[in-house]
């Protein structure tokens, strides 16, 4: 064992692996993830892991701060991860864990909150829109932010793959990270966002001006990954679209022909210019029907690579048992380096008592 290894405060310089780390996480709120997670987020994740050392994870505390019955939570929280690996992480490279798995992240989400003021936190835009569309907020939705910046800082993360919409709690980790290492030293490293400029934020099939979103799209709204190839082509025929007849992109004016534009250019690989010229002189319908072509070849093999992974719900959690030890062997030296830089007493090891 090298001397650096023995002493868990010592930081684990995320210099000296053989890769810089990377780290995202996604909540496990339905039975499936959606287009958006999938071409937002998924996707990149799937690219960055041979340049990176990759830490995915079900952020299923996360999920707990939306009441729901136990039996689901634990259902969806294993849909998440096989859809993970289903949709191309290879958990052999990178490490596929389950959060509530490592005592870690809630210990440094606490030390987090009290780094945290409380205006700070009641800024979150997450925060004030679920609590003025009337949700039945609790305090974990309001510390919400600071559990995710631990679930970051806890890796050294150098880049954190999200989509749009995590901006901010990203903003809000960076802000962290920089005052602790103010207040007690260079102990954590300051991540930068990841996010694709493209199909960062795939929007509401009904209503294209609202991101796709899991907890508050209508079912019509989203393609969830699961979906059979008919109610894929079904939900794109009905997507909203506009007047004018024209495929051209242009977000502002008209939100729903370029969302399909976008998902079609990530799926097929080619420029949205390029596929506006395809289209010249075509209308809606077809442009639809492609799309809808394209989403149910994509989603295939993951379909059917997903199906296996459910069948052995036994590997699966061996999976997500051997990603936790990886991820455990990581976030234990940062937890004890964050709490001896802070003055909390060490424990005197077991083989040192009388
Ligand atoms: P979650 O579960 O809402 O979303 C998971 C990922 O999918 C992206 N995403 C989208 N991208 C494009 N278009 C959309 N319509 C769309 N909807 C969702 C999200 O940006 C995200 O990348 N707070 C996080 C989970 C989390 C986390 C973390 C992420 C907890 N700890 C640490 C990164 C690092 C969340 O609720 O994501």
């Amino acid at each position: 064992m090298s001397s650096a290894s023995a002493d868990p405060t010592t930081p684990a310089e995320p210099t000296t692996a053989e890769r810089p780390r990377i780290l995202s996480g996604m909540q496990p709120t339905s039975d499936s993830l959606h287009l958006g997670n999938y071409l937002g987020a998924l996707v990149n994740w799937v690219g960055l892991q041979e340049e990176f050392d990759a830490y995915y994870f079900v952020a299923d505390l996360h999920a707990l701060t939306v009441p729901t019955d136990p039996e689901v939570l634990r259902r969806r929280t294993r849909i998440t991860a096989a859809q993970f690996i289903a949709g191309g992480v290879d958990p052999e490279r990178s490490s596929v864990f389950v959060q509530s798995h490592l005592h870690e992240h809630p210990a440094l989400g606490w030390v987090m909150g009290c780094l945290t003021a409380f205006g700070e936190a009641s800024r979150m835009t997450q925060f004030k829109d679920k609590t003025s569309k009337g949700q039945n907020a609790n305090v974990g939705l309001f510390t919400y932010p600071m559990l995710m910046a631990a679930d970051i800082l806890m890796y050294d993360a150098a880049y954190v793959p999200v989509g749009e919409d995590q901006r901010q709690h990203l903003e809000i980790t960076r802000d962290l990270a920089l005052r602790f290492n103010q207040r007690f030293g260079d102990g954590l490293v300051v991540p930068e966002p990841y996010i694709l400029k493209e199909g960062a934020k795939i929007m509401d099939l009904t209503e294209p001006t609202s991101k796709m979103s899991g907890s508050t799209s209508p079912e019509k709204g989203l393609i969830l990954l699961s979906d059979e190839p008919g109610r894929i082509a079904k939900k794109i025929r009905a997507a909203v679209t506009d007047t004018d007849g024209e495929v051209r992109y242009d977000p502002d004016a008209k939100a729903g022909v370029s969302n399909l534009l976008v998902i079609h250019s990530i799926l097929s690989g080619r420029r949205i210019e390029e596929i506006e010229r395809d289209f010249v002189g075509r209308g809606y319908g077809d442009l639809k029907k492609e799309v809808a072509e394209i989403v149910v070849t994509a989603l295939e093999p993951f379909q059917t690579r997903m199906a296996e992974l459910l069948g052995d719900p036994a590997e699966l959690d061996r999976i997500v048992a051997r990603g936790a030890e990886r991820a455990h062997e990581v976030a234990r030296r940062t937890v004890a380096r964050v709490y001896d830089r802070m003055g909390l007493l060490p424990p005197v090891p077991r083989a040192d008592r009388v």
